[in-house]
Formats: C-alpha cells, sequence, structure tokens
C-alpha cells in the first residue's frame, strides 16, 4: 500500500486509533495497475474474502457471487478475453454510454485520463494506442488473480449498489492485509467469455478485481487520482 495523500485534514477532531487506521487504509489505498506475478498466500486470501463478506446489504441480502480464477484457470481466461477482443464480441449486462456522465464527471474523467496517459507515456487523443493498452490489460495488468462480482436475483440497480458495497470493502480488505487492487470495469465487456470460461450461469457481471502485489518501479503505479473537495460532492443541512 502506498502512503496515504493527506487531502482532507482531519483538524478539530480527536484522532483515535481507528480512525488513524481508518485514514490510513482508505486513503492509502490505490488502483494499481503493473504487479508481480507472486501469488497471495491461500489463507490470506480467504481472510480478505471471508473479511470483504462483512459487507452491508439492503436488509443483508448479500446479492454477490463472487467467482475467484488464479493460475492455469486464469491464463485461459486472459487468453479468451484477448480473443474475444480481437474479434469484437463483447457482451455487457450492465449497459454503458458516455452520455451517463454529467459535465463534471466528464471533467474528473479527463483530468484522470492524463494523469494516468501521462504515466504511461500515451498521448490521451492517441486513440489506437489506448486502445492496445485496454487490450493488454485484459490480461490483468500481470496480476496473478482476479475476482469477478456478479450481481445475482433481478440484478437491479438497488442489488448492483449492494455489490459495490461489496466492492469497497473487498478493497479494503485487499489494502488491509497488504494486497494491491485494480478494479477493472473494462472486464465487464465480456461478460459471457467470463461466463463460459468459469462455468457460471446466473448473475450479472459488474466488475473484475485484478489483485496480488504491486511492482512498486513502475510509474503508473505512481498515479494519484485527486478528489473533488468536500463541498463539492457533500452538503450538510440542520
Ligand atoms: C467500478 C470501477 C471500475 C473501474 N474500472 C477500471 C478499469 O476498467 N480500468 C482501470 O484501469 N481502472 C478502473 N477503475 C479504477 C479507477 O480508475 C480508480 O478507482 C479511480 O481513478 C480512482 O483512483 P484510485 O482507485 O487510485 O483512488 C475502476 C474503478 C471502479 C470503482
Amino acid at each position: 500500500m502506498r502512503s496515504p495523500v493527506p487531502t482532507d485534514p482531519t483538524d478539530g477532531t480527536d484522532p483515535t486509533e481507528l480512525s488513524g487506521s481508518a485514514e490510513k487504509l482508505v486513503r492509502g489505498r490505490h488502483a494499481t495497475r503493473a504487479f508481480r506475478p507472486d501469488p497471495v498466500p491461500a489463507d490470506t486470501m480467504r481472510a480478505i474474502f471471508s473479511l470483504a463478506g462483512a459487507a452491508p446489504s439492503n436488509s443483508n441480502a448479500q446479492p454477490w457471487q463472487v467467482e475467484v480464477v488464479s493460475g492455469a484457470a486464469r491464463e485461459r481466461l486472459a487468453d479468451a478475453l484477448q480473443t474475444a477482443h480481437a474479434e469484437k464480441r463483447t457482451s455487457v449486462d450492465f449497459p454503458y454510454s458516455e452520455g451517463m456522465y454529467a459535465h463534471v464527471h466528464q471533467e474528473r474523467r479527463a483530468a484522470f485520463g492524463a494523469e494516468l496517459y501521462g504515466a504511461l507515456g500515451i498521448d490521451p487523443d492517441d486513440r489506437a494506442a489506448r486502445a492496445a493498452y485496454d487490450a493488454q490489460s485484459l490480461r490483468f495488468y500481470g496480476a496473478p488473480h482476479v475476482a469477478f462480482l456478479f450481481v445475482n436475483g433481478d440484478g437491479g440497480a438497488r442489488l448492483a449498489a449492494d455489490v459495490g458495497a461489496y466492492l469497497q470493502t473487498l478493497l479494503l480488505a485487499m489494502a488491509a492485509y497488504g494486497v494491491d487492487s485494480c478494479p477493472q470495469g473494462l472486464l465487464s465487456f465480456y461478460a459471457d467469455t467470463v461466463r463460459g470460461e468459469l462455468g457460471v450461469s446466473g448473475g450479472k457481471l459488474l466488475v473484475g478485481v485484478s489483485f496480488g502485489y504491486g511492482d512498486e518501479a513502475a510509474p503508473v503505479n505512481r498515479v494519484t487520482a485527486r478528489r473533488a473537495a468536500l463541498e463539492a460532492t457533500t452538503a450538510f443541512h440542520g
């Protein structure tokens, strides 16, 4: 885990051991986009996914199905995803369109894209180079493991929100156990390929999470995604 970026000072509050740990954990987690091949030990993996299962959900329904892929199955899946990509066989369970973003979201996305592609040495306007990077990222940025989060039930917005809560709990659980991660929405564009390779029949694929141990030397892992000011997103009433 990289060191936390102190963007939100807690001036005026009395820090406790727990709040200090939470500040470190939440602000210290970042998306990792270059991994070493070393696997995560099986007992660490069980501890992480057990902790993630403590995520909250509407009426405690826990509408997530999690498929964790490693070893030879991971290799086969990466190959299948790259083949699907080359053959333009995309399939999404949750529709996507650029139009879903408000103008302010687009500005934040562009600022983040400039940071990311700058670190990669890619011109953000170079569509071909960006497409090549996306194709390569279907190999999970070199991570030895990937977890796929499926939404069960009707797969509607409320159940997807529960799986979103699971996602963040999982990312924090990984960070707490010293494991780096990258949620990859891109993987959800190949839902049928993932289902076919893993023999999964039900559920809607929300996101994949690549995980392992980050390559500290990779410049892409030093990218910082800045956050909007508190006032831009949050109002306090009363
Ligand atoms: C649902 C979801 C999907 C994402 N999809 C991708 C993706 O496809 N590729 C990628 O490199 N990062 C992806 N990310 C990572 C975001 O770019 C990252 O979380 C954001 O820029 C904030 O940076 P940070 O996680 O380092 O704080 C995704 C994150 C989330 C929560």
